[in-house]
């Protein structure tokens, strides 16, 4: 499976990416994680160490073409093998890879930022999972950032201004033909929130992810959730969206 999170900042996409991830990859799924935030914060609910670093400067050589510089992978270097080489090993045999911080505003600074932009041209095959988390926003890091999807998560919490960024979303999506695209209702407290998240956005809802303490007190301790209350209610729900995506999305 391929999907991307996106969404409002502070809907809680990089909460339930991590989870999903693990979950997966609890499953025996070979699954990379890709954090294409330049405000990191996938790695912490995922569970590995939280590094900044993006790819190495040396993942990627400069070329010339049409008068102007460009870089591709090192010679000899596939998205595969960088993969391989320089994602980080985490809990449950899950590999992340982050975009990395921007170092300053010299050309240069951006190699890290191109090499994980040609991995994203080169990723794993269908014997890999991706699951990617995006910053918040709208036009570019959906379709650019994202172009990996097979299925865009929408995380749509039940309030107007999300519900309205979830609206805008699903107008995107929709008017570039893009795969599929569903909600993830989440910090639901109603039972009729999930609903408000439908008819708010026009998607299909996946499922919904309750409100739970559970969830920010990980975050303060800095830890994956499926480590530090894996019995948790999101834990479950999360879950539910793993075995409801599987059975939506075409066998690849
Ligand atoms: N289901 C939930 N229940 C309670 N709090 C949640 C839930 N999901 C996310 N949060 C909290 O919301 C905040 C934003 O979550 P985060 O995953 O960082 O959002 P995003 O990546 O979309 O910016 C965090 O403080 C997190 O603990
Ligand atoms: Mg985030």
């Amino acid at each position: 499976m391929r999907v991307a999170f996106v969404g409002k900042g502070g809907a809680g996409k990089s909460s339930l990416a991590g989870t999903f991830a693990r979950v997966l990859a609890a499953a025996g799924e070979q699954v990379l994680v890709l954090d294409s935030d330049p405000m990191p914060g996938l790695a912490l609910s995922l569970g590995v160490p939280s590094v900044d670093t993006g790819l190495p400067d040396d993942a990627v050589e400069e070329y010339q073409e049409g008068g102007r510089r460009r870089y591709r992978l090192r010679s000899g270097l596939t998205g595969q093998g960088a993969v391989e080489q320089y994602a980080v090993a985490g809990p449950d045999g899950v590999r992340f890879l982050q975009l990395g911080k921007a170092r300053g505003p010299r050309w240069d600074n951006s190699r890290p930022h191109w090499a994980f932009q040609r991995v994203l041209d080169d990723l794993p095959g269908d014997d890999w999972s991706i699951v990617g988390d995006l910053p918040g926003g709208t036009r570019q890091p959906f379709m650019t950032w994202g172009r990996y999807a097979r299925t865009y998560l929408v995380v749509v919490e039940p309030t107007p201004a999300s519900l309205l960024s979830g609206r805008r979303l699903a107008r995107l999506a929709a008017s570039r033909g893009t795969p599929q695209v569903l909600a993830v209702a989440n910090k639901m407290r109603q039972p009729d929130d999930p609903d408000r998240v439908a008819a708010g956005t026009g998607l299909d809802v996946l499922g919904a992810v309750p409100f739970d303490p559970a969830v920010a007190e990980a975050d303060r301790q800095g830890r994956a959730l499926l480590d530090a209350e894996p019995a948790a209610p999101a834990v479950a729900a999360v879950r539910s969206l793993v075995e409801a995506l599987r059975s939506r999305e075409a066998p690849s």
